[in-house]
């Protein structure tokens, strides 16, 4: 149990990732914990895509620890992680655009191999967003930017997982549907996931965010609970052009 008295979901711990010889995430500390949604902020290059390629073990840190519902998962395969209960809606959505909203979603519903009924998995997404039910037959490449994220999120759903990760939701989307697509962000995690959020968007990030960390360069220079981080002064100068 940590402080406030929830468990801890993920821990990051003392984490030194390298490309080669460079060293791109500096002894990283992070932590996410059952039921919180938690944006991690920082510029272009400043080691975020790596820290979420670090939690899924896309690539390996040279040194410490990535513990996972109280399991250190540091050694594991991706697949073994994602079947423990991580899930990602990567950088641009990356959907099957030349297949259907349908489609997708059972690309999602693939990794569910614990016997629960896919037919539950289907509504449990189309609650969420009753849109997708709609266009189940539609090509994904012919939605628009906001459907096509619901479909990222939907699919990611799809497993059941308990930590879902997104890199860069607001990424490429205008600026009516970064607002729509953050409030999708809050439903779906006020539906009981837990949410690691990868944005440069800081003031829309943690406007939704239980609490927050920055990095350059790949250190972390500040975290806290979000409504501290929005009235920091570092954070308003770097990212918030107040
Ligand atoms: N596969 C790779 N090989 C070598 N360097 C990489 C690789 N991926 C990312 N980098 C470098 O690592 C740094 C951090 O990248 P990244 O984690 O993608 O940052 P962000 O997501 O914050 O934009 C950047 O300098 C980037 O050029
Ligand atoms: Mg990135």
């Amino acid at each position: 149990m940590s402080v406030n008295g929830a468990a801890s979901l993920l821990a990051l711990v003392g984490i030194d990732t390298y490309y080669g010889q460079i060293h791109i995430l500096e002894k990283l500390n992070l932590e996410v914990r059952e039921g919180e949604l938690v944006s991690l902020l920082g510029g272009n290059a400043s080691g975020k895509s790596t820290t979420l390629k670090t939690i899924l073990g896309l690539v390996q840190p040279r040194n410490g620890t990535v513990e996972f519902r109280g399991e250190n998962v540091t050694g594991r395969t991706t697949s073994y992680r994602i079947k423990r209960g991580m899930a990602i809606v990567p950088e641009n959505r990356r959907l099957f655009g030349p297949m259907t909203v349908l489609e997708n979603l059972e690309m999602g519903a693939y990794l569910n191999r614990d016997g629960r009924g896919r037919k539950e998995d289907f509504e449990r997404v189309y609650t969420l967003f009753p849109l997708l039910k709609e266009r189940r037959n539609q090509l994904a490449g012919t939605l628009s930017g906001g459907e096509q994220q619901m479909v990222a999120m939907g699919r990611a759903l799809m497993s059941h997982p308990k930590l879902l990760l997104m890199d860069e939701p607001s990424m490429g989307l205008a600026p009516i549907l970064v607002e729509r697509s953050f409030e999708i962000i809050q439903q779906v995690h006020q539906s009981g996931v837990a949410m690691l959020i990868v944005e440069q968007n800081a003031n829309m990030a943690l406007s939704i965010a239980d609490r927050g960390y920055v990095l350059s360069t790949g250190r972390l220079v500040l975290e806290g609970p979000a409504g501290q981080l929005l009235e920091h002064e570092d954070l308003r100068k770097a990212y918030l052009g107040r």
